[in-house]
């Protein structure tokens, strides 16, 4: 049946949303408050980086609520969502974006702690903040979850960083697992980003100015831009991506 385009409902956009991002001080997560902003949503960051979330706080003012949560930590995320279910601020869409790098290893090397601590920071607080999201969500009609994957996840990253890449991997099959499983309520979608010129391309190559040396091997010949990622995600988000939902998006330049 063909519907009418005075059949489709009016979209209501992201002006009741309140987007929660994990990781929100710094980077890809600051870019994405700072378009939730933009869009009319208001937001809620959580980040171990007390110093980053004031400086995100001050700038972002009252439509933004920060929190320091340690993802990682599941019952630091259970009561942080706590004081935000039930309340105005009781997020409508989350975007597990927090992460990390990781110590570079080479696997016979692997150090039993640094793959607990990689695991837990990338991949458990994934698991941790969505089961959180789901008790403590508030109902939206475009309600949905988008996690950050990455291209390391079908590359296998950077040499050293099997780890991160193991991470972004499963980030991308837990996507399409939730997907299915919260349809047709909730959307779950992930970005895989390329080369991002963030702060955590000072882990990647050692030094951050390192990062513009790689773009001979980007076909759009440039690192990408935080906002750049943000814009994908709002997008995602958004009443407009209504009928995308399981798919991992690449914002990578064509790499
Ligand atoms: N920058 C890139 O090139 C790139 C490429 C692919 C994927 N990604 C992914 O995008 C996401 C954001 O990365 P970014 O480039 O903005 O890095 P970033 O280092 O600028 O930001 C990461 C943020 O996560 C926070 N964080 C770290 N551990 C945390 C924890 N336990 N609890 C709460 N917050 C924590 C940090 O304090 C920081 O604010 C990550 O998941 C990363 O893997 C980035």
């Amino acid at each position: 049946m063909i519907v009418a385009h005075d059949e489709i409902p009016a979209s209501p956009g992201l002006t009741q949303a309140v987007i929660l991002v994990t990781g929100g001080a710094s980077g890809i997560g600051r870019a994405i408050v700072e378009a939730a902003l933009a869009s009319g949503a208001r937001a809620v960051a959580w980040d171990v980086d007390a110093a980053g979330l004031a400086a995100c706080a001050e700038a972002c003012g009252d439509r933004l609520r920060t929190a320091r949560v340690d993802v990682s930590d599941e019952s630091a995320v259970a009561g942080a969502m706590a004081e935000l279910a039930g309340s105005a601020w009781a997020p409508t869409h989350l975007v597990n974006n927090a992460g990390i790098i990781g110590r570079r290893m080479a696997l016979a090397e692997m150090d039993p702690a640094e793959i607990d601590r990689v695991l837990a920071v990338n991949l458990k607080s994934v698991l941790y903040c969505t089961r959180a999201f789901l008790s403590g969500r508030a109902p939206h009609p475009a309600a949905a979850i988008l996690n950050l994957s990455s291209i390391a996840a079908r590359t296998g990253g950077m040499p050293g960083n099997a780890l991160y890449a193991t991470t972004k991997g499963a980030i991308a099959s837990l996507t399409v697992a939730a997907a299915k499983e919260l349809a047709p309520a909730i959307r779950v979608n992930a970005l895989a980003p390329g080369v991002i010129d963030t702060p955590i391309q000072g882990d990647v190559f050692g030094d951050r100015g390192k990062v513009a040396e790689i773009a001979s091997s980007i076909p759009l010949r440039r690192p990408g831009t935080a906002a750049e990622v943000a814009a994908a995600a709002l997008w995602l988000l958004s009443p407009a991506a209504a009928y995308v939902t399981g798919t991992i998006v690449d914002v990578a330049g064509g790499r």
